[in-house]
């Protein structure tokens, strides 16, 4: 089975738009290796819209883009594969990609066939000028050719929630499914994406994951979809808890030859990425509003996880009464926090937590259920 539990990796699109080839996506790699992202599970790393030549040749087949990639893409894959990653690849349901290259639309099975000899690991299947064809049909017919390619793909199905997707996409093989607009590196971008899957997060489970578009974390406005000076650590720090709390798929999208400290020790820590990849996949009990928001996770290992999202302009404390998830004053049973940022064990809690949480921030806890 693909994708037991959220697909992470690396993407090129947000920070790199056309401006791939060889060298960055293998320098990428490398990126991915020496950081550590990989032993903490990032294995997929995603070449993006804008890879092709703009025709395709005689024989009606795809081709990698000559300046781009001199040596062909078969040999970007095998160095790829040579690092122990995954090699993903990019194309769209329609007769163009969003960015103007050839899309599948008519070409499906020849370009599951293509994907399959390159050594493709995970296909994100773009959404732009397919209206000729029902949606849903589109994204099955590429689940079909998938499937009869000789290779196991990761199908990621992206078509922004529209068409009720979430009602369809388990059913015709796609193994997660871009459920949002197109995220940009900016708070508001981040929040409203966040805020608007709290109800669509029960269409998310193992095998088919509601990807609420790939992270902005340390972009800093760098980049295609960055403005001014993008977000704050605070922000990120939101972003990322948000993401793993709904066990969505973690596609990083900053430039990882770069890396800061502060962004490697967001992305790899390891109790938000437990909870993420947690193998239940459980949707929150979500209280309070979007900008006060506190989220409540079930964990397959006996804990549960709290987030605290503040999206309000203002620090804030935040609440959380436990009678709201069940749990009443006169019951003998009570919370050990760990505190998800810092690893602190912050103790037991009865009744309720109310803790401060800074503007555009959250907290995160693993909550032990324990009897007193
Ligand atoms: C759409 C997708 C993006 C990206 C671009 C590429 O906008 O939603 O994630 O793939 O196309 O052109």
């Amino acid at each position: 089975m693909l994708a037991k539990r959220p697909p992470m990796g690396w993407n090129s699109w947000n920070t790199f738009t056309d401006k791939i080839d060889e060298k960055l996506i293998m320098d990428t790699a490398d990126a991915m290796v020496a950081h550590g992202l990989l032993d903490a599970g990032y294995e997929y790393l995603v070449i993006d819209d804008c890879w092709s030549e703009k025709e395709r040749d005689e024989n009606g087949m795809l081709v990698a883009d000559h300046e781009k990639f001199p040596h062909g893409m078969k040999y970007v894959a095998d160095y790829v594969h040579s690092k122990g990653l995954k090699f993903g690849m990019y194309s769209c349901c329609g007769v163009l990609t969003c960015a103007g290259y050839p899309g599948s639309f008519g070409h499906e099975f020849d370009d599951a066939k293509y994907f399959a000899e390159v050594g493709v690991d995970f296909l994100k299947y773009d959404n732009c000028y397919g209206a000729s064809m029902e949606n849903k049909l589109a994204y099955s017919r590429m689940g079909l050719a998938l499937r009869a390619c000789g290779r196991d793909i990761l199908y990621s199905a992206c078509n922004w929630g529209t068409n009720n997707v979430h009602s369809w996409v388990r059913s015709v093989g796609a193994h997660m499914y871009r459920s949002t607009e197109d995220i940009t590196d900016t708070f508001h971008s981040i929040k409203k994406l966040a805020c608007s899957q709290k109800d669509k997060l029960v269409y998310s489970a193992p095998g088919c994951f509601n990807d609420i578009d790939m992270l902005v974390t340390g972009l800093k406005g760098q980049g295609n979809i960055g403005f001014g000076q993008g977000c704050t650590d605070a922000n990120y720090r939101y972003h990322f808890a948000y993401w793993c709390m709904a066990s969505s798929p973690l596609m990083i999208g900053c430039d990882l030859r770069t890396l800061t400290e502060e962004n490697k020790k967001l992305l790899t820590n390891p109790i938000l990425l437990r909870i993420n990849q947690d193998e239940e996949a459980r949707p929150p009990i979500f209280m309070g509003n979007d900008d006060s928001m506190v989220a409540f996770k079930y964990l397959s290992d006996g804990e549960y996880a709290i987030g605290m999202f503040n999206g309000w302009e203002k620090d804030l404390h935040i609440m959380f009464n436990f009678y709201e998830v069940g749990l009443m004053p006169s019951d003998n049973c009570a919370f050990q926090l760990t505190d998800a940022f810092t690893g602190e064990d912050l103790g037991i809690f009865r009744d309720f937590v109310h803790l401060p949480v800074a503007q555009g921030d959250a907290r995160v806890f693993l909550a032990k259920p324990v009897l007193l």
